[in-house]
């Protein structure tokens, strides 16, 4: 099984991987010296469908309306944007060879379309070869013109490559033909306006001439219109791009304005299928000049038709572009819902994972809990049974005691009769007088201790009684001051024997209350007994008895308070709360030994 770790890294895996794959753009900045002829509209619409073959590329285009500043702020901005390649159509070569130097040694490949800079620094060119172009020219127009003529020469901007390339290969060719001679040069600027004007004062100064050679077609068509508005157009017009369409050079052919046209191909398309060279780091050519041809009245009609089949071709190959696109989005979101479903069923995996081993460890759990069960049922089984054993084991104890404890009582009870029959005997003796003051002592002594073990026998017999819940309390109303005395009386010449200082402290003489003279007798004899058995000679016993007011609410108005106090060791805190218990005693070995000499002594 594939542990959650595992599953989750390879998850993450395969998100990172469709990341990279899915955001692997390419940004073309684009920036174009104007937009605002059909020239270059066909040159953004080639650039357009190539691009539809790189679906990695992305292009991004600036359009500098002729103006030099303006593209150097557009490029400056496409920087700051951050792109991965410059596509630059230069206004005018000097003005802008700067910043193009700038981007192409900031290490972004610099592809310069159509107009040039003046250095080397760009990677590679694409564009019409416009010194060809001129020459080329100059040899249509020597034979239009039969080696002799005047020839009007309207230029494109003065600063832009293709203009200086195009005079330069036009004025080559006529060199050739001494009889034909530029009378005027102009600068159109490109533009069907400028030529305009330019062509109207040429008229206006009313200069001869038998042909116009404009730089594009555009212009050609301007310095035609003027000369026709002036009823001079039957001379010759040549121009340059040959471009399709209603406004485009070889319609102009066709509708005989021009005599001749000369291909200037925008390179749109050889364009982006460098940049693709480029950026996959494929072999490609740094200068990429176009071929020309010359489009006039023997071919234009044939290239219109080619044209027109091309367009259409394009117009499918588009359509077929739209539908395969559309396939692509829907491809696309197939993938993504995909992707989707991989992960929710990753997820569903980890979280199967993860139930399972909840499950798992539920039963391990469960398992653990269900011998544990087990182990405290057996062990209640166990302690249940040993409780029955004891129970038992009590039980015959019980009875086993209480056998014991009826022959016990049983035989004092037999005791009582002889005692008693020793006892009357005893006191005649005593009372007789007949006998030495040693033997009465010993009489005397041998009294006490008789009246000892009746009253143990009958202490033994009313333990019976209180086990069986038989005793009774007898109280009446005693002096409990003669009470105390009386037993203060009977300890006296023990506490002189052990040179104990014993005394009873009452302020009052008589305190009438209700009580059961024996049973009160047992408890102080037993607890002076106790005071005896552990105060030291030379130490203190004191029997305090205070008449005063109930500490907690009573059923009387007055309590009396026996306090008896030593000086002896005491109590230990250990053994206070057992003070209570039946039989419990801190040393038991030592009170036996006390109480036989207390015995022996006649007292206890
Ligand atoms: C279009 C254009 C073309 C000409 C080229 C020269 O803007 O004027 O007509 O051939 O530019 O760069």
């Amino acid at each position: 099984m594939i542990s959650t770790k595992r599953s989750i890294s390879l998850l993450l895996i395969f998100f990172m991987s469709y990341a990279v794959y899915a955001d692997k753009k390419y940004i073309i900045g684009f920036s174009q010296c104007t937009s605002a002829d059909i020239w270059r509209e066909t040159m953004h619409r080639e650039m357009l469908i190539e691009l539809a073959f790189y679906p990695e590329l992305e292009m991004i285009m600036k359009d500098a309306n002729s103006d030099n500043n303006q593209q150097i702020k557009d490029i400056e901005d496409l920087l700051k944007q951050g792109i991965d390649l410059l596509i630059v159509s230069p206004n005018e070569s000097k003005p802008l060879t700067p910043i193009v130097e700038k981007v192409f040694n900031s290490g972004i490949p610099v592809i310069v379309i159509d107009r040039n800079i003046t250095t080397e620094a760009y990677t590679a060119f694409v564009g019409g070869n416009n010194y060809l172009i001129g020459k080329e020219a100059g040899n249509y127009a020597a034979r239009l013109l039969n080696g002799k003529g005047r020839i009007i020469e309207i230029t494109g901007l003065p600063g832009s490559t293709p203009s200086i390339d195009r005079h330069r290969g036009f004025q080559e060719s006529l060199s050739r033909f001494p009889d034909i001679s530029i009378v005027k040069s102009v600068s159109g600027k490109w533009n069907w306006s400028d030529a305009k004007t330019e062509m109207q004062k040429i008229i206006t100064e009313k200069i001869d001439f038998d042909l116009v050679f404009a730089y594009n077609d555009v212009m050609a068509n301007g310095a035609h219109s003027v000369a026709k508005e002036n009823g001079i157009e039957n001379k010759y017009y040549l121009g340059i791009d040959g471009l399709y369409g209603e406004e485009g050079g070889i319609q102009y052919v066709i509708n005989g304005m021009l005599d001749a046209t000369f291909l200037y191909p925008t390179g749109g398309e050889k364009a982006i299928q460098i940049v693709h060279k480029i950026l996959k780091n494929l072999p490609f050519e740094r200068e990429n000049l176009l071929e020309t041809v010359v489009i006039d009245s023997t071919n234009a009609k044939i290239i219109k038709l080619q044209t027109d089949q091309v367009l259409s071709l394009q117009g499918k190959i588009e359509n077929q572009n739209s539908v395969l696109e559309e396939q692509i989005s829907r491809f696309q979101s197939q993938r993504d819902l995909l992707i989707l479903s991989l992960v929710l069923l990753g997820l569903n995996v980890v979280l199967i994972v993860l139930v399972l081993r909840a499950f798992r460890n539920k039963i391990k759990a469960n398992k653990k809990l269900e011998l544990q069960k087990q182990q405290i049922e057996r062990r209640n089984n166990e302690i249940s049974k040993q409780r029955d054993q004891l129970i038992e084991i009590t039980e015959k104890l019980e009875e086993a005691t209480k056998a014991k404890l009826r022959f016990f009582t049983n035989i004092s009870h037999e005791f009582r009769t002889p005692l008693t029959l020793i006892v009357g005997p005893l006191e005649d003796l005593i009372q007789s007088r007949e006998f030495p003051v040693e033997l009465q002592k010993q009489f005397n002594l041998m009294h006490r201790n008789s009246l000892r073990l009746l009253r143990m026998i009958n202490q033994l017999m009313d333990f019976r009684k209180l086990e069986n819940e038989k005793m009774k309390l007898q109280a009446a109303e005693y002096n409990i001051v003669a009470f105390l005395k009386e037993i203060h009386e009977s300890f006296v010449e023990h506490a002189n024997k052990k040179n104990i200082d014993f005394q009873i402290q009452s302020k009052e003489d008589k305190i009438f209350l209700w009580f059961d003279w024996d049973k009160l007798d047992k408890v102080i004899f037993n607890l002076l007994a106790n005071a005896f058995k552990f105060t030291p000679a030379g130490g203190k016993i004191t029997i305090q008895l205070v008449k005063e007011k109930p500490v907690v609410k009573s059923i009387s108005d007055e309590e009396v308070l026996i306090r008896i106090t030593d000086t002896g060791r005491g109590i230990p805190k250990e053994h206070l709360i057992h003070i209570f218990d039946r039989f419990y005693q801190v040393e038991q070995s030592q009170d036996l030994q006390e109480q036989a000499r207390l015995a022996l002594q006649g007292i206890y």
